[in-house]
């Protein structure tokens, strides 16, 4: 059976004028080993990423986004005909409610920027999944990570999420080892590494082989 797969990697910028903008350190390294894993089982493999520093995946299609914004239309775009959809990308949270048309100038004094929410992209398309559609969700947590994970799964409505923590400087933003808990439905838990991204991202793929598999039948 020929498998598409649609995954989600690095940041997302969201800007309060042209030259700066909040996002967070995430190097999307996770998700590139992901696709490139998918790949190598002889998946298709559609890889949404955010601004990264990272060799484009052989054998992988990239679309390259800045915004959540931008980030949630290429997935839409791309959702309907993917049988599994991975979303590794650590997505801004917020955005400024507005973003200057030039560079803003110092003033020497404090300034606010009023935030407001990004749409929630994952919860946005398991609206209108299909039932033979794999979700998988990953959850970067500071704290309670397993417990914060599980409360995602059930929130977002999707099959998996894979746990990872991302406090101090053993976390997994930028490193190129990292350590999951995948949680599924029923009580699902497993745990992939410590190892490299790569080893973790093949074991991954590798998981949701196995229920792809038992899905079809
Ligand atoms: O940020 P949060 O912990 O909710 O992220 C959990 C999952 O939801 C991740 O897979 C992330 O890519 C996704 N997400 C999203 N849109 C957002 C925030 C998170 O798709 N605005």
């Amino acid at each position: 059976m020929s498998i598409r797969c649609l995954i989600t990697a690095g940041p997302t910028r969201e800007y309060f004028d042209p030259v700066r903008f909040i996002s967070n350190p995430s190097s999307g390294k996770m998700g590139f080993a992901i696709a490139e894993a998918a790949s190598a089982l002889g998946w298709t493999v559609d890889l949404v990423a955010g601004p990264v520093s990272l060799p484009e995946p052989v054998g992988v299609m990239l679309y390259p986004v800045v915004t959540a914004e931008e980030m949630l239309r290429q997935t839409d775009a791309l959702f309907g005909p993917c049988d599994v959809l991975i979303m590794t990308a650590a997505v801004s949270d917020w955005r400024p409610k507005v973003c200057l048309p030039e560079k803003l100038k110092k003033t020497g004094k404090n300034l606010s920027v009023e935030l407001e929410p990004v749409p929630d992209i994952l919860a946005t398309l398991a609206q209108r999944r299909r039932p033979d559609q794999l979700l998988v969700g990953f959850a970067a947590e500071t704290e309670s990570v397993e417990e914060n994970a599980r409360t995602k799964l059930s929130q977002k409505k999707i099959d998996f999420i894979a746990a990872n923590s991302v406090a101090g400087p053993a976390g997994a933003f930028g490193r190129d080892e990292n350590q999951l808990i995948l949680l599924g439905r029923e009580g699902y838990r497993q745990v992939i590494g410590p190892a490299s991204k790569k080893v973790v991202a093949q074991k991954l793929v590798a998981e949701l082989s196995a229920a792809l598999a038992t899905r079809s039948c």
